[in-house]
């Protein structure tokens, strides 16, 4: 018998932990030896899976050994050109970046452009520290197995997201339109997360908040908060409790000071610009005890308030009215995402919200669908809602009540929305409602 019973550590383990697998895409000889040579020193955590010498020989290599990071040096932007090496950027894919580039004289401003790219993770003027570029890129790597461990597959679970091993729902309410009722269908989505899943948080990124508005809520704190202190305290400071418990994090309230302090933004003493707001979604993510359910309302752009959110979410609802303009956007903004956020869109993420639906409604989901296939070369979303016009949603509003938690058919609407995203079966209530839909047999993922 053992006196001491030792309780391993609470902490789970990521699954996957073995050393990363990188690739060195350098010119430079001198860095090319020194971090080969690191690397040897470094096994537990890097594994240097191809070098490429040359530009060209890049793309190729990402398809044959699957790097999960590339350490890529701007010196090919002499060769090979400035945009096409941007462009080289937005063809990584699943591989995410960490740049060195030769010394400049606005270091600012090089590390600001490179952070717009969504698989950068940090640029490094040189000469730089070779064992603190590839713990670096460990580091890195390590945090999106954790991202990507956590968001697949797509259906979340009813467990805990990270202290049971369940699926985190990180979802966006996007669409390139004002007055669809996105920031309407997240709050209310938001809502329903909260009491049938568990504590889930709401991020607004419009400005000024119409979560705010919607909910009542003064607009400070915000996100700002996290702005200033990039850290889980900072994250902490940021969030406001709806009703005294539901998390809600707001955006800077006014779009001027918006854009200035993405221009400003730093982390660890580098300046990271709009990557800024992916880091804050990365903190909600780690958050322990973790969030169910992480559901943002972004802008009706292409800024980095929406692109951003929209590149992190594992679902990305698209709310539109049955017109043919909103069918015309709609297309439009699928193929204009992916050039906008410089990387491929995962069509398995988008799902159709249709919303206003009135009994003198012309348009049916099936001619919806026939016009998404024709913009879309073959290729319809599933349309997986269609939720009523309902003349109480404005003033329930009006008394910040949210509409998603009153009687009604627009609430039965969420209440099938939320049931189709987490896959729990419908409540054995037999509901009436004048439009009621079907959800049609489509599972996204
Ligand atoms: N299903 C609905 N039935 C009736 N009114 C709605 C519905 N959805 C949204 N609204 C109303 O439409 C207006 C715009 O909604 P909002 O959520 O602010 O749109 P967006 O965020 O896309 O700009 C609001 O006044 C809201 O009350
Ligand atoms: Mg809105």
């Amino acid at each position: 018998m053992t006196l001491f019973d030792f309780k391993t550590t609470s902490q789970p383990e990521p699954a996957n932990r073995g050393p990363v697998r990188t690739l060195i895409a350098s010119p430079d000889l001198g860095l090319v030896n020194a971090v080969q040579t690191t690397a040897q020193l470094m096994t537990d955590r890097i594994m240097l899976v191809s070098i490429a010498p040359a530009a060209g020989l890049i793309e190729g290599m990402l398809g044959t050994s699957q790097p999960e990071i590339i350490v890529l040096d701007a010196e090919f932007a002499r060769e090979m050109g400035e945009q096409p090496f941007f462009d080289l950027l937005g063809k990584l894919g699943q591989t995410i970046a960490l740049v060195v580039f030769p010394p400049v004289s606005n270091v600012a401003a090089v590390q600001n452009r490179l952070a717009q790219f969504s698989p950068v993770r940090g640029s490094f003027p040189k000469p730089c520290d070779p064992q603190a570029l590839l713990a670096e890129a460990a580091r890195q790597a390590l945090t999106e197995r954790v991202r990507l461990e956590q968001t697949s597959p797509l259906l979340s679970s009813p467990t805990r997201p990270v202290s049971h091993g369940g699926q985190l729902n990180i979802c966006v309410i996007a669409f390139k339109k004002g007055g669809v009722g996105k920031t309407t269908v997240a709050v209310s989505l938001w809502d329903w997360f909260n009491k049938n899943l568990g504590s889930s948080l709401l991020v607004g990124f419009d400005t000024p908040d119409d979560c705010a508005a919607q909910l009542h809520l003064s607009p400070q704190p915000n996100m700002l908060q996290y702005f200033h202190t990039p850290t889980f305290e900072g994250l902490r400071a940021s969030i406001q409790k709806f009703q005294g418990q539901a998390d809600v994090i707001l955006s800077p309230g006014d779009d001027r000071m918006a854009q200035k302090e993405l221009s400003e933004a730093s982390k660890g003493g580098q300046i990271i610009g709009s990557q800024i707001i992916r880091e804050l979604l990365v903190e909600a993510a780690m958050a322990n005890p973790g969030y169910h359910a992480i559901i943002m309302d972004v802008p009706p752009s292409y800024d980095a308030y929406a692109i951003r959110p929209m590149a992190f979410a594992n679902r990305l609802l698209l709310v539109i009215e049955p017109d043919l303009q909103c069918l015309t956007k709609a297309v439009d903004g699928i193929e204009k995402f992916a050039e906008r956020a410089h990387e491929p869109i995962d069509r398995n993420k988008i799902a159709v919200v249709i919303n206003r639906w009135t009994p003198v409604t012309k348009y049916q989901v099936k001619d919806i669908e026939e016009g998404f296939r024709q913009g879309l070369g073959g290729w319809c979303p599933p349309i997986i809602a269609r939720i009523p016009y309902d003349e109480n949603v404005r003033e329930y509003q009006v008394d910040g009540l949210i509409p998603g938690a009153r009687k009604g058919p627009f609430a039965e609407s969420i209440d099938a929305l939320g049931q189709y995203f987490t896959g729990q079966s419908a409540q054995a209530t037999t509901k009436r409602s004048l439009f009621p839909f079907k959800l049609p047999q489509v599972k996204v993922g």
